[in-house]
């Protein structure tokens, strides 16, 4: 099943892409300060015009991004997969989906990006392959007796006839974590674990064979010329011993990232990723491991960048945090204070594809959660989603961009229910997992849909688009000074260019007024200072220096400046 690259039209064999040289980045790390921007395929563009996002079109598209001015390209899964998670169900790690393209696209893609100076991640799915994997489908025909099945988690049922699942664990998406297999005799057999969709089986991380897998795989993508792994679910491969039912009085889905649970951040996890360290290492370039951990606290997300583990962890509690300057300011010393002991850059992040744009999130009244289905008030959201995005850019560290956000764009709030394709919708019978309103396919030109995502009017897309997308476009943006587009850009020029921004540790907090979040960051060759007004009204401050750039124009008033509602301005010291 396993797509080889001597099997596609090119001669074989075919030597890795060039790394990047470890030097083009800051010198002890180019992650440390580095600009990520997720792509995800399916709806980034489509150059075949199926209305599914492929490679060919991200290839395509990577001058926009070199343009754009961000470091490297986070790839969601483009793997073999029936796509009952939208990929995130992977059949063979080693192929890419037909619908995507072939590993020759992913050669052709990795060289592009290396030829423009932009490093490629891609992701990792180690805790749950899909059910059409063949270690799956094999263990499932093979009966109770197939060794394969110890790569799963099978396990009898309880109950009198094995009629109840074999202990309580509650599936993220929904519904039992457990579902029962029939036996090739056709009688009800065991249960096997799926933390997600019941597509999604759980490996059995006990097993050798899983583990040698994995690392053979991380192995396969690094001899491709990848400069690092996105891992998902990174804090969820190693169980409890003995699986052992969750003692809780209420709904599991609630605990989740609040405490320990059986099935998360289990200590055993880390020993995986110091093996995983020594491959990274072992290879030229400065290649990464990039952690999806959901952990109770910040401090326990440390412990997965650790200096001997994995290079940078998603942060979050800062995605968590509503447009608030005292919760902010809270959330980013905890940040930096927790990262500081280990070593690692603290990362900030505002959007996913898992999670409500956070124009649509700073539209509505805060304390919703990241699953919305209101669109709220558009003009108030971009506002302060502009100002939230300089203030993001502003932290010491790295930054994750998700794409459609330099647009400026909000979630789709009102899909029609049947063409919403999200698992965790269906498990949760409509009343949540709204992600598709953040995974619609992004305009890019024109004034007919799909707005140049596809390469032909009024061709398909996937998920339908928003007739007001066609002033939202690239095309429509680039060139207008006061577009969302042009801010992203002039911020990451600007951020290049300023030797106090980028990687570090610390910000030093200035006195400002009730509701305005001011901190310096010093540099040997000078200070630059970032002022954020989270208030619904302009303010006045003293003026912090030479203004570099603003999400919503600063005023001028008796010599002092005037911070305009929801707004963030960045100053040259
Ligand atoms: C996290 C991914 O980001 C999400 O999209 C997916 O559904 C789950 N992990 C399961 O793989």
């Amino acid at each position: 099943m396993t797509q080889n690259l001597a099997d596609a039209s090119r001669p074989a064999p075919v030597p890795a892409a060039e790394p990047i040289a470890a030097s083009a980045g800051a010198s002890r790390g180019w992650w440390r300060d580095a600009v990520i921007y997720q792509v995800y395929p399916r709806s980034f563009a489509d150059a075949n015009g199926d209305g599914m996002g492929d490679l060919p079109g991200v290839r395509a598209r990577l001058p926009y991004l070199r343009d754009l001015g961000v470091d490297a390209v986070w790839l969601s899964p483009f793997y073999a997969s029936p796509q009952a998670d939208a990929g995130y169900d992977v059949a063979d790690y080693r192929a890419v989906d037909p619908m995507f393209g072939t590993l020759m696209d992913a050669d052709g893609l990795i060289r592009d990006a290396h030829a423009l100076g932009l490093r490629i991640i891609v992701d990792l799915v180690p805790n749950h392959s899909s059910d059409q994997h063949e270690w799956f489908q094999r263990a499932l025909r093979e009966g109770p007796s197939s060794p394969l099945r110890e790569r799963y988690h099978f396990r009898p049922g309880q109950g009198e006839n094995g009629e109840l699942p074999p202990n309580n664990w509650e599936s993220i998406f929904g519904g039992p974590a457990w579902t029962r297999t029939t036996d090739p005799d056709g009688t009800p057999g065991d249960w096997y674990l799926h933390l997600f969709a019941p597509e999604q089986p759980d490996f059995n991380w006990e097993n050798r064979a899983v583990a040698d897998e994995f690392r053979s795989i991380l192995r396969f993508w690094l001899d491709m010329g990848v400069d690092g792994f996105r891992i998902d679910v990174a804090h969820g491969m190693v169980k409890a011993p003995g699986l052992p039912d969750l003692v809780t009085g209420g709904d599991q889905l609630k605990l989740l990232g609040n405490d320990v649970m059986p099935f998360f951040d289990q200590d055993g996890v880390h020993a995986i990723y110091r093996e995983w360290r020594r491959i990274l290492d072992e290879y030229p370039g400065d290649r990464i491991g990039v952690a999806e951990a959901w952990t109770p606290t910040v401090q326990r997300t440390a412990n997965y960048v650790r200096p001997d583990e994995l290079h940078q962890a998603f942060n979050f509690q800062y995605l968590g945090t509503s447009w608030d300057s005292a919760a902010l300011r809270e959330v980013i010393d905890l940040s930096l204070d927790s990262m500081r002991p280990v070593g690692a850059p603290t990362t900030w992040v505002l959007s996913n594809h898992d999670v409500t744009r956070h124009a649509t999130r700073f539209a509505n009244e805060p304390g919703l959660g990241t699953q919305i289905r209101t669109a709220g008030d558009r003009e108030l959201g971009l506002r302060r989603a502009r100002a939230a995005s300089l203030l993001m850019l502003a932290l010491p560290g790295s930054a994750y961009i998700y794409q459609g956000e330099e647009l400026g764009l909000p979630d789709v709030t009102d899909l029609p229910d049947e063409v919403r394709q999200d698992p965790s919708y269906f498990r949760a019978a409509g009343q949540d997992g709204f992600r598709d309103g953040c995974r619609v396919p992004i305009p890019w030109s024109g004034t007919e849909a799909p707005y140049g995502f596809g390469p032909t009017p009024g061709g398909p897309s996937w998920l339908p688009q928003p007739a007001e997308w066609a002033q939202l476009s690239v095309e429509a943006q680039t060139g207008d000074p006061t577009s969302t587009l042009e801010l992203y850009r002039s911020a990451l020029t600007v951020r290049r260019a300023q030797p106090a921004l980028g990687a570090g540790t610390e910000v030093t907090w200035l006195e400002a007024p009730e509701g305005v979040l001011a901190f310096r960051r010093d540099s040997a060759e000078g200070s630059f200072v970032c002022t954020a007004n989270t208030t619904g009204e302009p303010v006045r401050i003293p003026s912090p220096g030479r203004l570099l750039l603003a999400s919503a124009e600063a005023g001028r008033e008796d010599g002092e400046i005037l911070l305009a509602a929801d707004s963030t301005a960045w100053w040259a010291v």
